[in-house]
C-alpha cells in the first residue's frame, strides 16, 4: 500500500482571515465545496474569534451553517474560549481548534492572555466539547520563532504541545506562524516535541514567508510527521504576526507529495483551477510555484 499524508486545508480561516476586504460568505462557502472537489477531506472553515479583533470572521455563524454535508468530510473552525465555542456548537460544529502559543508576547497579542491563563481558558472549552462528542485539535503557535521574542526553545514548544495533548487535543498542529524555520531546527524541534507527545498525534503547519515551507514539510515528514496544514494558493498571514505571509500552499504539497510517491487523495489540477479562481476573486496571481508552473504549461500546450 502507498504511504499516505493528510491535508488539512486551512485557506477558508488562516488564507482569509488577514485578507483587508470583507469577502462574501458566498465566496467563502464556494471556495470550500471547490477544495471538496478536488478530494480535500478536512478543512479549516472559518474562526469564532471576536470579529473586533478579526472581522474576517465576522460571519462565522453563517459560513459554517452553510456547510454543506459529504462523506468523509470533516469541518473544524478555530475557538479561543468558552463564548467562541458554544457559538460554534450552536452553529453546528462536531470538530474545534484551540490555539495556544510558544510565545508570552504573542500569546498576548494574538488572544490577550499569557500561555498558561489561555491554558486555563481553553479547559473549559476542552469540558464542554468533551461533553457534547465534539473533537479538539490544538495549535501552538511560533515553535520555529517569535515576531516578538526571536527564537523560541524547543523545549517550550514540547511543554506547550504536552498541556494540549494532556487536556484532551488528538492532534497538536506545530505552527511555524512566521515562516523562519529551516529543516535543522525542524528537526531538533519535532526530537524535543516527540519525547513528550507521540509522534502521530503530531502535524506540521508551515508558513512559508522565507519559501522553506516544502523543506520543512519534508523534514517532518523524515521525522515521522504524516498530516500537513496548508493553504491553497498559498493565502494567508497572521494579523498578529506582521510580515508573515501565507500558509505553504495546498498545490506545492500535493506536487511534493505526488512525485514523492506518497498519496494525499486530492487531484492537483482541479486544485490549481481553485487557486485560479480564489485568487481571480481576490484580484491576484496565484502566488504558488506549482501553480503558476501548470499554468504555463497549460498556456503552451
Ligand atoms: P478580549 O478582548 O480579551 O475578550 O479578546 P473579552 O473576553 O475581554 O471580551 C471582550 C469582547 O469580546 C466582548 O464583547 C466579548 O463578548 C467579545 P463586548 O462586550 O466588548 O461587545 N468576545 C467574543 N466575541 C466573539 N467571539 C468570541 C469572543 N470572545 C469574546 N469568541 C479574544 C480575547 C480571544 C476573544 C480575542 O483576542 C480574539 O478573538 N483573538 C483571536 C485572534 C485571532 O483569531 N488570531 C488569528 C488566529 S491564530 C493563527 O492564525 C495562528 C495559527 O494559524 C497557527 C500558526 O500559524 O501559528 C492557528
Ligand atoms: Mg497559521
Amino acid at each position: 500500500m502507498r504511504d499516505r499524508v493528510r491535508i488539512v486545508e486551512v485557506g477558508p480561516r488562516d488564507g482569509l482571515q488577514n485578507e483587508k476586504q470583507i469577502i462574501p460568505t458566498a465566496i467563502k462557502l464556494e471556495l470550500i465545496e471547490r477544495l471538496i472537489g478536488c478530494g480535500i477531506q478536512n478543512i479549516e472553515a472559518t474562526a469564532f474569534v471576536s470579529p473586533k479583533w478579526v472581522p474576517q470572521m465576522a460571519d462565522h455563524s453563517a459560513v459554517m451553517r452553510g456547510l454543506k454535508k459529504h462523506d468523509g468530510v470533516c469541518y473544524s473552525v478555530l475557538t479561543p474560549n468558552l463564548q467562541g465555542f458554544e457559538a460554534a456548537a450552536e452553529a453546528g460544529a462536531k470538530e474545534v481548534a484551540i490555539f495556544a502559543a510558544a510565545s508570552e508576547t504573542f500569546s498576548h497579542k494574538n488572544i490577550n492572555a499569557g500561555i498558561a491563563q489561555s491554558l486555563e481558558r481553553f479547559a473549559p472549552v476542552i469540558e464542554a466539547a468533551r461533553k457534547t462528542g465534539v473533537k479538539i485539535r490544538g495549535y501552538v503557535s511560533c515553535v520555529l520563532g517569535c515576531p516578538y521574542e526571536g527564537d523560541i526553545a524547543p523545549q517550550t514548544v514540547a511543554h506547550v504541545a504536552k498541556d494540549l495533548y494532556d487536556m484532551g487535543c488528538y492532534e497538536i498542529s506545530l505552527g511555524d506562524t512566521i515562516g523562519v524555520g529551516v529543516p535543522d531546527n525542524v528537526r531538533r524541534l519535532i526530537e524535543a516535541v516527540a519525547s513528550e507527545v507521540p509522534v502521530p498525534a503530531l502535524a506540521g503547519h508551515f508558513h512559508d514567508t522565507y519559501g522553506m515551507a516544502v523543506a520543512n514539510i519534508v523534514a517532518a515528514h523524515t521525522m515521522g510527521l504524516r498530516v500537513f496544514d496548508s493553504s491553497v494558493s498559498g493565502l494567508g498571514g497572521c494579523p498578529y504576526a506582521a510580515g508573515a505571509s501565507g500558509n505553504v500552499a495546498t498545490e506545492d504539497v500535493v506536487w511534493l507529495f505526488d512525485r514523492m510517491g506518497i498519496e494525499t487523495g486530492i487531484e492537483l489540477d482541479k486544485l490549481v483551477d481553485c487557486a485560479v479562481w480564489i485568487s481571480s476573486r481576490l484580484d491576484r496571481q496565484p502566488a504558488s510555484r506549482v501553480a503558476q508552473a501548470i499554468i504555463a504549461t497549460r498556456k503552451r500546450n
